[in-house]
This record gives structure tokens, sequence and C-alpha cells, in this order.
């Protein structure tokens, strides 16, 4: 019997108490960002009310502990990911966005030219897509996909053939559409065998479950603190140390240099030489905070509880709808996390989200930043529900409910 208690996440976490069109809010976008705890909002006052200073620059006391504070919380994420070579592998970003940008602008440039292949998937979202095809505009390199089958999985079949001329290939960990939980271990052991590198974008999956970049054998791995109880403005960037140490730099300026001379520059070492100008302290404080909540809670835990919300919320879906609301992802649980799509036949998923909000049902209608992926299946929009460690039971019902009477309104 786990020791994880959902009431008690909730009751940590003050943005659940809020009143909508007076009800009780019913959270169920925690794949757009998820909602922090106490422990990570204090630990951001915390650095604003006691040792707001910058980092890495004065001697003096508070600007110490804001340098521990900021190279302690890369230290966290270092531990939570398993990062075999620590700390120093662990980049400061704005975002998963801002993470792919930079290894398409820095490793990418460095390491591709034309002829050489990055394979992605049909099912990526537009941050695993975009940086891609404007190094395609400055290298010639071909971007090509792995389809995605009818039952929402990737399809694999013919990935030998796909893998010709890859120099890497990227995928996410979990769609944000479909909650497909890809199979990154295996996609990296093909990676290898063919000579190419894999990067892994762990935006929807890091706070669900154990993420372990050594175990995975992967050699990227981005995500962002909003979507595991951080803070926005803060993401991540992982690579080995062999790998970091040869990239060029992203941006230029203060805090990633050596030495700066009239006639040139030099770069720093390490993840500092990719985090130009002061960089997200408070941010960073929150994000730590959030990596020793949900190691406190246990990500194992976290995801054996996702799981059983899923799998009741599929079975009552099925049971209550039929044919009139289609799930768009794999049916039952079996390598799918927690983020559930939904296609109410013959009502607009901005109408069904509007109806849901009067019951202070807070879920994503659109497109999800995935087009390919909507274009694959002739949606224009799915409206999106999906749960994180707070979620109960009851949060289903709600949605049931809503979802019922969205029908009924427009049928
Ligand atoms: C799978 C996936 N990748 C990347 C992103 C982009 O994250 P961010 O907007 O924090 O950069 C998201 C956000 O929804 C996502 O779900």
């Amino acid at each position: 019997m786990s020791s994880f208690d959902a009431r008690r996440v909730r009751a940590d976490t003050p943005a659940l108490a809020r009143i909508i069109n007076g009800q009780r809010i019913t959270y169920l976008d925690s794949g757009a960002t998820s909602l922090p705890p106490r422990a990570v909002i204090e630990a951001m006052s915390r650095y604003y009310e006691l040792r707001h200073a910058n980092v890495h620059r004065s001697v003096f006391q508070t600007a110490s502990e804001a340098t521990a504070t900021y190279e302690g919380a890369r230290e966290s994420v270092a531990h939570f990911i398993n990062a075999p070579g620590g700390a120093g592998e662990v980049v400061f970003t704005k975002n998963t966005t801002e993470s792919f940008n930079l290894l398409a602008k820095s490793w990418g440039e460095a390491n591709l030219s034309e002829g050489d292949v990055v394979l992605l998937s049909e099912m990526e979202h537009h941050a695993n897509i975009v940086p891609w095809f404007m190094l395609r505009e400055r290298t010639g390199i071909e971007v090509r996909f792995i389809p995605v089958t009818d039952d929402f999985r990737l399809d694999l079949s013919s990935v030998d053939e796909l893998m010709e001329d890859v120099k890497l290939v990227s995928v996410t960990a979990m769609s944000n559409v479909l909650g497909t939980i890809n199979p990154v271990k295996e996609l990296a052991a093909t990676a290898h065998a063919h000579g190419a590198l894999i990067a892994v974008d762990g935006a929807q999956s890091v706070a669900h479950d154990v993420t372990d970049v050594a175990d995975l054998d992967i050699d990227f791995f981005a995500f962002s603190a909003h979507k595991m109880l951080g803070p926005t403005g803060i993401g991540v960037f992982w690579t080995r140390a062999e790998i970091l140490d040869a990239m060029p730099p992203f941006l230029g300026g203060g805090g990633m240099i050596a030495d700066v001379r009239l006639d040139g520059y030099s770069c720093a070492g390490g993840p500092t030489r990719f985090e130009a100008g002061t960089p997200p302290i408070a941010e960073a404080a929150g994000l730590g905070a959030a990596v020793r909540y949900l190691e406190g809670l246990g990500m194992a835990n976290v995801a054996e509880h996702e799981r059983a919300l899923t799998g009741d919320a599929l079975t009552r879906l099925g049971l209550e709808f039929e044919d009139r609301v289609r799930v768009i992802g794999p049916a039952d649980t079996t390598h799918r996390g927690g983020v559930i799509s939904l296609d109410v036949e013959g009502v607009h998923p901005h109408d069904v989200a509007q109806v849901l909000d009067q019951f202070g049902v807070c879920v994503r209608p659109g497109h999800h930043c995935a087009k390919p992926l909507m274009r694959r299946f002739s949606l224009p929009a799915t409206v999106r529900a999906s749960y994180g460690p707070y979620s109960l039971v009851r949060d289903t019902d709600v949605l049931i409910e809503g979802l019922r009477h969205a029908i009924e309104m427009f049928a």
C-alpha cells in the first residue's frame, strides 16, 4: 500500500481552493501547466524577501546565498533525472522550447550539414519541429518523421529504413495530445546502433513518472519547470558532459564568458556557457523546491495514481458516451499517461470547453501545438483533460457531468 495521498497534495496547492462560476475549481489542464504547491511559492518568496541578489558575481552574504540556491537547484535537478555527470550537465533555459532551440542552433549547426537527417515523429509538439525546420533552412538537412498508427502509437515497423543517414532522433517521451508513452529506451538503442544520437522531449513525462536519463541511455533531455509543479520562466536542457563541452555557445553576453578583450572573447566551461545574462534565480529556487516536493511524493507513486485515474476515466467515458465521445489516444493505460483528448461528436471543442467552464472545469481546447498530428487524424482540434498528482476521481465525475450537459445543449 503506497503512502501517496492526492488529498494531501491538494491541501498543499493553494490554487485548488479557487471558486470558479460558483463551483470549486476542477483543474484538468496540468498538461498545459501544473499548479505549484506552497513549498514552491514559499521558496520563491524566500529568495525575494531574504536573499534577493544576483548570482555568481558578488561576495556579500545574500549574494552567496542566492548563488547557493541557484546551484542547489541544479544539483536537485541532476539527482531527479539521474544525470550521470551530475549538476555540470544541467543547463537552465527558459522552457522546453528554448531547450530545443539551443539543441538545434548550437549542437545542430556544429554537427549537421546538408544530407544529414533529423528523425522526428508525427506526434511532436511544435517545439520539437520548428527549430529543426529553421535549421533545415540554414543548413539543408532533411527532417523526416516516424508515422503514427491508427491506434495512436509510433509506427516503428520500418524504423531501420527510416534511420538511413539519420544523425539525430528527436522524439517526445509522451504525447501532449494522445497521452501515448513512447518506447524511448528502445529508440535510444536503435539510434545508437545506427550511429545516431537521441534527444527526448520530457515536457509531458517528467512530472508523471520516474526519469532516469542514464538508464534510458539517451543523449539529450528537455523539459519545463511549469509542467512539474514549478514556476514559469525556467526549463532544463540536459546532455552528457562530453557533448556539452563540445557545444558552441547559444546566446552571448555576461556570465557565459571566461574573458572578453577588444579583439574577441573566450567562453566559460560547463552549463554557464549557455546561461548568458542574469538567469531566472527565483524560478530556479522554485524549480528546486518542486523537484524536492515531487521526490517526496515518489514519482512511482505519482505514476501509479495517475494511471489509476486515467484507467477509470477511459472506462467511464466509454460506458457513459459510447461513440458520442471519441478518445483520441490509446484506449487503455498500456504505455499511456493521464492526457485524454476528446472529440465530442457534433460539438466544437471550444464550445465543450466553454460549457465545462460553467462547471468550474479547466480543460484545453485546440490543436495543442501539434498541428501535423491533428492533420494526421483529420481533426482541427480536440478538447483535452490532463491529470496531475493532485487530481482525484471527483475531477472525472465533474468532467463527465459537464460533458453530458455540453452534449445535451448542442444536440
Ligand atoms: C510535449 C511538449 N513539448 C514541448 C512543450 C513546450 O513547452 P513550453 O511551452 O514550456 O516550452 C509542450 C508544452 O505544452 C509539450 O507538451
